[in-house]
């Protein structure tokens, strides 16, 4: 219907545009034969008159006028002269043929004669008047009146007419022949450059012409992504059907990848053991690869490797330096690797988080890399790499390698173990292929990762990057269609996977919840009235913490209603403590807190609570329940998966969400209030909307986000990556039976 309405608008002017055109156009061709045909007339008079000027010349001298009307009587024998007439010097009429009409003297005859329709509606003809002077041998003049019907003028007129239609219709026919016949080759062309482009290929020389001629390179890759979004987005709803549990995921273990041995590699351990008064004590640190990880090696009862750095690790390890977890219920084993002091600010603080991190994200933070820290982090992947082989039972593992710490893994495990899967994820942003040429290695990085089997990213624009990177950078077979890159005899399958966490298993009642958000007041001495505003972080400077308390601090400047009814609950994670800009950041929050608390927070009630310590996932839940918005301003993330769990513990379907337009989350969350932390306005308004939203808008739109989450969880993620990596290896088996049947073994 809308088309059809679209189409009308453009199809009525069109139509009246070519009516008018046509209209004026045969005005004038009809003016134009007009007087065209009036001139000939003219002119056949003048040669008549001509002819008969030496006859009249001499009956006026011999006065024999007799003789000239029978001269006159055969002359409008022609078929379109109908009457003649004879004017003397002194304007009288001698001689008439036999039509000549009554009323027409000799001077009107002439004065019509000189006008540009020179005709004489007699009574039942027009006539087309001339009258041509006729020297005679006194020296006067006599006057010629030639009178032509003007039907003859008509008829002509209507021919041309007729003509001029033919001729047009003619050439409609030729043009709409040409312009089908260019069509279909256009198109012919078109569709092959599509086809060319979605296979990925290059053109060849006899289409470059053509089909590149209609897609240059830029716009060829442009309908490859766009394509591969849609492929995403059909995905993400076509999946979205099944729900993806723990044993969902088990079972795709045990029937397509056949109980196979599941590996799992990291930086970050899910759990750290402390010293602490002279006790041990355990948490699970801020880690959003730990949120989205440990459930799917819990269920697929893995071994995940990776570094201990609690201060109490090794006391609780094995001979193995393995130990069971999680504490409460042991699914899966964690092989702790040991660095020293000098290995982790080389590889962890410089290469990985002041290189490698900056280098990711747009937060306009300056990485910095050095060849020492470059040397150790080649070490440290190293030695992840050899724990792995070492706790390789069989050829073919399924190897999970995890983040940027590890960039070199897959290809180190490659070397040794041909045969095993490995699927890397990079969780973080993947920069544009101009920004990755500032990393000293990066082509040491890209093939690293090559040695991966999968290679996944949070959104599919990452994934585009990360392809367009090794595009510029080595020299590889890239099969587009399938976004499959083939590099030193390994393909990988590169492809987007959005993280996301385990949807809780049970929901709480509203009694418990209530007793719960009531706890959580009175811990921190909030009036019943008191509205709350969340945010969950690391202390990172990508999330944009500075950014969403300036927000704050305008809205209670805006709106001083609000101050000692509005709480920011802001939780504020130690990370990388070590590091300068981590410092900074720090200390820049701290006096900000301290500011508007001064201008704002009255006596015993801070308008900011800035909670910069490790919490429970029971604590965060609480703040998450008892919050009525929870913000993320990240400047930019590669998913962020604080906002899936705040839509996750919120079971009574209430609460808002502001989320920065710059996370991988804001694609699968169009519900939340979309905000930009470089626009401050921006958020002050999306923080006074979501203060002011009813209950039935937050129950429509919390609604729908938990329907999005409760199916894009975790195990879909995972279960995504492990059931592509059993396709492949089934395809590698088929491969290698039909070539050993071929070489007869
Ligand atoms: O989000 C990127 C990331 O490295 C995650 O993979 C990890 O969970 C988080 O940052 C925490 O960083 P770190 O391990 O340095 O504490």
């Amino acid at each position: 219907m809308n088309i059809f309405r679209l189409q009308l608008r453009f199809l009525i002017p069109f139509v009246v545009t070519l009516l008018t055109a046509a209209v004026l156009a045969f005005h004038a061709f009809d003016v134009l034969t007009e007087q065209w045909f009036t001139k000939d007339m003219h002119l056949r008079s003048r040669l008549a008159t001509t002819a008969l000027s030496e006859s009249v010349s001499s009956a006026f001298e011999h006065n024999q006028m007799a003789s000239l009307s029978e001269l006159f009587t055969r002359a409008t024998q022609e078929e379109r002269l109908t009457a003649i007439g004879l004017c003397n010097p002194e304007d009288d009429l001698l001689l008439t043929t036999g039509s000549y009409p009554e009323g027409l003297s000799c001077q009107l005859a002439r004065e019509i004669s000189h006008l540009s329709l020179p005709y004489f509606h007699a009574k039942s003809v027009v006539l087309h008047v001339s009258s041509e002077s006729v020297k005679l041998r006194s020296g006067l003049k006599a006057h010629v009146v030639m009178l032509h019907d003007r039907a003859y003028v008509e008829r002509r007129k209507a021919q041309a007419t007729w003509y001029l239609i033919a001729f047009l219709l003619l050439l409609g026919v030729v043009i709409a022949a040409i312009v089908a016949v260019t069509t279909q080759m256009s198109i012919r062309a078109l569709m092959k450059g599509i086809r060319t482009i979605v296979r990925g290929e290059e053109f060849s020389l006899e289409d470059k012409t053509h089909a590149s001629r209609a897609f240059p390179s830029e716009i060829a890759a442009d309908v490859r992504a766009r394509l591969r979004e849609l492929e995403d987005d059909y995905r993400r709803i076509h999946d979205a059907n099944d729900t993806w549990t723990a044993e969902h995921l088990r079972s795709l273990l045990r029937t397509q990848l056949r109980g196979e041995q599941v590996i799992v590699l990291s930086n970050r351990e899910p759990w750290v053991h402390e010293w602490e008064n002279g006790s041990i004590t355990t948490y699970q640190p801020a880690s959003g690869l730990v949120t989205a990880l440990e459930p799917v090696v819990a269920a697929c009862a893995g071994t995940w490797i990776a570094h201990g750095c609690g201060s109490a690790d090794r006391e609780v390890t094995d001979t193995e330096d393995s130990i069971a977890l999680p504490p409460q219920a042991p699914s899966y084993r964690l092989h702790r690797i040991w660095l020293s002091d000098e290995e982790v600010d080389a590889y962890y603080n410089k290469m990985s988080n002041q290189g490698l991190w900056p280098l990711s994200h747009l937060a306009h933070v300056q990485p910095e890399f050095d060849e020492k820290s470059w040397q150790t982090y080649v070490t440290v992947n190293q030695k992840f790499a050899d724990a792995a082989l070492a706790e390789a039972r069989i050829p073919d593992p399924v190897i999970l390698v995890q983040d940027y710490h590890l960039a070199l893994v897959p290809q180190m495990i490659r070397a040794k173990l041909p045969a095993a899967t490995i699927i890397s994820f990079w969780h973080i942003p993947w920069p544009n292929p101009e920004s990755f040429l500032i990393c000293p290695w990066r082509h040491e990085i890209l093939r690293g990762l090559l040695g991966s089997s999968i290679l996944g990213f949070q959104t599919s624009h990452y994934r585009r990057n990360f392809i367009d990177s090794v595009d510029r950078l080595l020299e590889t077979r890239i099969d587009h269609e399938h976004s499959k890159i083939l590099f030193n005899g390994n393909e990988t399958l590169i492809e987007s996977y959005p993280a996301s966490i385990a949807w809780p298993s049970e929901e709480t009642s509203a009694s418990e919840r209530n007793a719960e958000i009531l706890r959580l007041r009175a811990s921190y001495g909030l009036a019943e009235e008191c509205r709350i505003i969340v945010g969950v972080d690391r202390f990172d400077y990508t999330k944009g913490i500075p950014e969403r308390l300036c927000a704050f601090e305008h809205l209670l400047e805006q709106s001083p209603d609000w101050i000692g009814k509005l709480v920011f609950l802001q939780v504020a994670a130690p990370s990388r403590e070590h590091i300068q800009d981590y410092q900074s950041l720090r200390q820049r929050v701290g006096q900000q807190v301290a500011a508007i608390n001064k201008r704002f927070g009255q006596e015993g009630r801070p308008a900011i609570i800035l909670l910069d310590r490790f919490h429970s996932h029971a604590e965060i839940n609480s703040l998450y329940r008892a919050a009525d918005i929870c913000i993320v301003s990240s400047l930019h993330d590669g998913m962020n998966l604080v906002c899936k769990e705040f839509i996750a513990a919120r079971d009574d379907e209430q609460g808002v969400l502001l989320l920065s337009q710059f996370t991988g989350a804001a694609r699968e969350l169009p519900e939340a209030l979309g905000i930009n932390p470089y626009h401050i306005e921006g958020m002050v308004s999306a923080l006074r909307q979501a203060l002011n939203m009813p209950k039935s808008e937050q129950k429509e739109r919390m609604a729908s986000m938990r329907n999005t989450i409760r199916e894009a969880n975790v195990f879909r993620w995972a279960g995504r990556m492990l059931g592509d990596a059993s396709h492949q290896r089934l395809r590698l088996r088929i491969a290698q039976r039909v070539q050993a049947s071929h070489t007869g073994q």
